[in-house]
């Protein structure tokens, strides 16, 4: 049968906002993580990259950590003086870790950004973002559900998923499971394949879980393995659900959610650095049993 596509996805950076070592934790993952001679190797934030010659590139999401990145994977790296295969960037919320990593970007190179126009207003109120030069980086609003191309032969769709607002937008206690232009996943098709990016989701419901039925790749929200995990480990104070993730296990956990929807790989990401799916243990080895896989820096999906 004559492949009717080549798309490749890696993916640039498999940790949740704050990365694996997180700066100021000292967990048991985070230690594991500074250890080399550990099992637990260190993990970027939130980022994918999505091609379909292996040449031109575009970036789900510009990572705090996409200098680095770019340099731990060659295919993103310059073909020659002043260059970048990286085309264009596509947003799926205003959270730091997907938005700070423009600012690495600022050198004067032309590219690309997609995001809905509400993310795109947190860029055009934030004046540091002046530094990508108006004249060679272009913002593209994108309305939900209408295709657009950030490659040649790639379509991609945004989609509204249940969320909240950014963290630094939230005032007093934000709506939680809203449905709008803040948080979105992204809908790819190339030849017959269909992908999912789906880095921040608060709630699977039935319009969704209908969405994703036979879809070739998803790669999904691992923040939490569960909801009360930052509470129990002693780092933080909020339940996944309060910070817009859905957790894993339990009961509504994304384990069950995306049971039998023939999902051809599943790869949780935006994993964060408490989540014990990071380790050998009983809820990694729960993960791999239910045919998810953990995903990590490096990691490519050819389809
Ligand atoms: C999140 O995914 O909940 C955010 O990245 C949190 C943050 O911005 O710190
Ligand atoms: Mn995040
Ligand atoms: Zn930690």
């Amino acid at each position: 049968m004559k492949k009717s596509s080549d798309l490749r996805i890696i993916v640039l950076g498999a940790a949740a906002g704050g990365g694996l070592p997180q700066w100021n934790c000292g967990c048991l993952n985070c230690t594991m993580a500074r250890d080399p001679g550990s099992a637990v190797r260190p993990q970027s934030q939130s980022s994918l990259a999505v091609s379909l010659d292996g040449e031109a590139w575009a970036v789900f999401n510009a990572s705090p950590d996409i200098r680095q990145q770019i340099e731990d994977n060659r295919l993103l790296q310059p073909r020659r003086l002043r260059h970048t295969p990286i085309k264009s960037v596509v947003l799926t919320n205003g959270d730091i870790d997907h938005l700070a990593g423009l600012l690495v970007l600022r050198e004067k190179q032309p590219l690309t950004v997609f995001s809905t126009s509400s993310v795109g207003e947190i860029i055009a109120d934030n004046p540091v973002f002046g530094v990508l030069d108006p004249d060679l980086v272009a913002r593209r609003s994108v309305v939900i559900e209408e295709a657009f191309s950030p490659l040649p032969d790639l379509e991609a769709r945004l989609f509204a998923v249940p969320g909240k607002v950014p963290l630094f937008l939230e005032e007093g206690e934000p709506d939680l499971n809203v449905e709008g232009e803040n948080t979105v996943g992204i809908e790819l098709r190339a030849g017959n394949e269909r992908v999912y990016y789906i880095p921040g989701c608060a709630m699977i419901n039935d319009a969704l879980a209908a969405r994703l039925r036979d879809a070739d790749a998803l790669f999904f929200d691992g923040t939490l393995f569960t909801d009360r995990e930052m509470i129990a480990t002693g780092t933080g104070r909020k339940t996944g659900r309060r910070m817009g993730h859905m957790p894993i296990s339990g009961d509504g956990g994304s384990l069950d959610a995306l049971e039998g929807l023939n999902i051809r790989r599943k790869v949780y990401i935006h994993i964060n650095n408490t989540n014990p799916i990071w380790r050998a243990g009983p809820e990694r080895a729960a993960v791999e049993n239910r045919g998810f896989e953990v995903g990590f820096d490096g990691m490519e999906i050819r389809l």
